[in-house]
């Protein structure tokens, strides 16, 4: 669990622009994240309690909407892409989204043929297509989707409970597909809404393998989300399956 007092820092580190390779930016100032705390391979923002991570990851949406609102059809293009070129999806009919926001990804299921749903903290106003739901406490039933997709692993509080969760309302041999940055050694510097980091992306997958008892599948480099933002959208898709079998 997360430690939610107290203050330290992730040292400062010098970061390599994923777009230029073997080009070294300069370190990131300490004050950049002095709100973070570093434990082994991952980092975590520092909340003072559940309370504050809760309110801090809902105030998003507010901020950007008209801007989401705008890119929707370009990021709909790219939910697509990346779910119609997902081998693992195969086979799958329900599909639960987790931090699905304004719920772009779950309108790219809809039109792939999927029944998806979105859960986020923050759905906005009127959404038909994401429940307000937290993706540490699921509602649904145990073995009750095919397949859990989230781009959010950056936004969890506690990676162990929301695996759990994940491993819980899959199906036996369901699919958790997620897309996943880069780690803070590899370019991806964190903003001012992520709550967990990672050091490197490969010992940050063995991670997800170690706490959810999911078995790493594949890992996609499909590249950048989106274009524009260039360093900070560098997206890998990891595929992980629920045994069969209860080991
Ligand atoms: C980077 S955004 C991704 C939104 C969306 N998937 C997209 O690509 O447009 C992260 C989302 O995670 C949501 N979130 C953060 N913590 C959450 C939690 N504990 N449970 C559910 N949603 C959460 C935030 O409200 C935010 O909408």
């Amino acid at each position: 669990m997360p430690a939610t007092s107290g203050r330290s820092a992730i040292p400062p580190m010098l970061r390599t622009d994923a777009s230029t390779p073997g080009r070294v930016l300069p370190p990131m100032q300490l004050s950049t994240y002095v709100d973070w705390r570093r434990d082994g391979d991952l980092a975590q923002r520092r909340y003072d309690s559940y309370e504050a991570y809760l309110e801090h990851q809902s105030q998003k949406l507010d901020r950007i909407e008209d801007r989401l609102r705008a890119r929707e059809e370009e990021d709909l293009a790219i939910f697509l892409d990346r779910f119609e070129h997902c081998e693992a999806l195969t086979g799958c009919r329900v599909v639960l989204c987790l931090g699905a926001r304004i719920g772009t990804e779950v309108r790219a299921l809809h039109q792939l043929g999927y029944f998806a749903v979105g859960l986020d903290l923050n759905p906005g106003r009127d959404n038909p297509l994401v429940l307000p739901g937290d993706f540490h406490a699921l509602v649904f039933p145990d073995g009750s989707v095919d397949a859990v997709y989230t781009n959010c692993l950056d936004h969890v509080f506690d990676l162990e409970k929301m695996m759990s969760e994940v491993r819980r309302v899959l199906r036996p041999g369901g699919v958790f597909v997620a897309d996943v940055l880069e780690g803070y050694e590899e370019g991806f510097v964190p903003g001012d809404y992520e709550a967990t980091h990672w050091r490197k992306l490969e010992p940050f997958l063995d991670e997800v393998e170690r706490v959810s008892g999911l078995t790493r599948e594949s890992l996609r480099d499909p590249g950048r989300m989106r274009e524009r933002e260039k360093l900070r959208d560098r997206v890998h898709q990891a595929v992980f399956r629920k045994p069969d079998r209860p080991a």
